[in-house]
């Protein structure tokens, strides 16, 4: 095989000029969502099944779909490259993609995650690289990483170049998540005006809206980009959660329970992990706020039940329990713990933050199903500092935050309901959800004038949908 460039300079061991620079094409679909990427993938690996590149995506998409059984596919695909990366020659920067496809089956994501960032300090435009780091970063749970990860190869890309879009969205993501809202919102909708289809930085200034409660602003934001994102892959449906959210504050629970059989649960048979987070923890949010949900759990927990052997995710098996124990589904939620229990003792990158996070969160949710709320709080609350290691988004992650409350509530201990609610509004001030429960601690304590101060509070964001409370 011979080395052929890109029209970005990145080399690639293959067998014609036409390979490189389909890997390419494939870079920009990857990066914008597009469904076609996969076809792409498969059409450039029939007329060079021989290139590294190639079947080293085949690998990481493999993975990214997050199921075992695609996992163990994975596994195989590494093993293939590593026997093969010495027979074709591979260049330097394919040999540490291969070590970091092997790190990432055996578990160790920090060490994949490292080689990615290896990669891209001597080829900052390595779009695999650059989008690959962006998602581990993500579920390290550490907004900084996901945002420095960015910020360090930003610069190194023409601003006129094609997919320099993307970049600024994922910026803009890596900014939300470290707190920095004003700049986010400045790089998502750079990235935005350049590219309406770029879903994850419409997403990205979704967030903002969510973090700084302008929830009227979000729909807006959404409905009125939903003819261009609306053609993206499954992540689709992660944007019409994110509408979903906003839909709740404002106590607009039809249109959550529309978009939710209309949309959010559409495909999800499909094996992508992120389509059950978006259903578990929406059905989950909407019983919080009364709701009556019908027998929707059922069919989300014998979905998740297919994912029971799953060790790629904390976060994403969290959401797989979710949904098998408020679905009754007794032998799956067992077989899961088992799961849980096994993966805490592995040497791994995900397997540690299972001991030392998940499964508390775990036993939090089983407890709260068996309505033994007092047991749920505790296990919940003993790790609510150090959540943020199970990654996912601050939004996404917030429904664990939020049960806790919600089991301090039912606990009938009102003190600690009450402090709870307290430091919640506090630093949650825009949540209708958050001002409505700290009004029922305050009422179940006497406190009758800061529980209707309370409830106003909650009605101003949900009837006007634009806060005012504080400086949020
Ligand atoms: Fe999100």
């Amino acid at each position: 095989m011979t080395q052929y460039t890109d029209p970005d300079g990145m080399e690639f061991t293959a067998n014609t000029q036409e390979s490189a620079d389909t890997f390419s094409t494939l870079i920009d679909a990857y990066m914008g969502f597009r469904p076609e990427t996969g076809e792409i993938l498969k059409a450039l690996l029939k007329s060079d099944p021989e290139m590294p590149m190639a079947l080293c995506a085949k690998g990481y998409f493999a993975k990214l779909i997050g199921s075992a059984s695609h996992s163990q596919r994975a596994v195989g695909i590494s093993e293939e490259l590593a026997n093969h990366i010495d027979v074709v020659d591979a260049n330097p920067r394919e040999r540490l993609h291969a070590q970091a496809l092997s790190q990432w089956c055996q578990g160790q994501l920090d060490t994949a995650t490292d080689i990615w960032e290896q990669i891209l300090l001597s080829w900052p435009m390595d779009g695999m690289a650059v989008r690959l780091s962006h998602f581990t970063h993500f579920y390290s749970g550490d907004g900084r990483r996901t945002r420095d990860s960015i910020a360090r190869v930003l610069p190194q890309w023409p601003t006129d170049h094609r997919n320099y879009g993307f970049l600024l969205g994922m910026y803009g993501f890596g900014l939300e998540e470290a707190g920095e809202y004003v700049q986010a919102e400045h790089y998502a909708r750079m990235a935005v005006d350049r590219n309406q289809k770029d879903s994850w930085s419409i997403h990205a200034a979704a967030h903002v809206m969510e973090m700084t409660g302008r929830h009227a602003e979000g729909i807006r934001w959404i409905a009125e980009l939903q003819p261009h994102w609306s053609t993206v892959n499954n992540f689709r449906f992660h944007l019409y959660w994110h509408q979903c959210l906003f839909h709740i504050e404002r106590g607009e629970f039809d249109a959550v329970l529309s978009i939710y059989d209309e949309q959010i649960v559409s495909d999800i048979e499909s094996e992508f992990y992120l389509d059950i987070c978006n259903a578990s923890s929406l059905l989950w949010r909407l019983e919080m706020c009364g709701i009556d949900i019908g027998d929707r759990w059922r069919k989300l927990a014998c979905v998740s039940n297919g994912h029971v052997n799953d060790t790629e995710l904390v976060f994403v098996s969290l959401h797989y329990l979710m949904a098998l124990v408020s679905g009754g589904h007794e032998e799956g939620t067992q077989r899961m713990m088992k799961t849980l229990r096994q993966w805490s003792t592995a040497d791994s990158t995900q397997g540690k933050i299972i001991a030392q996070v998940g499964l508390n969160i775990a036993e939090g949710l089983l407890h709260f199903r068996r309505k033994e709320y007092v047991q749920a709080m505790d296990k919940i609350q003993a790790v609510r500092y150090s959540m943020d290691s199970i990654g996912g988004s601050k939004a996404q992650r917030d429904v664990f935050q939020m049960i806790m409350l919600d089991a301090a509530q039912s606990s009938g201990d009102v003190m600690k309901a009450r402090a709870l609610f307290t430091d919640r509004v506090s630093h949650k001030d825009t949540s209708s959800w958050s001002w409505q429960g700290y009004s029922q601690a305050l009422l179940s304590l006497g406190q009758e004038a800061l529980a209707n101060e309370a409830a106003r509070k909650a009605g101003i964001i949900r009837g006007v949908g634009k806060v005012g409370i504080s400086n949020a």
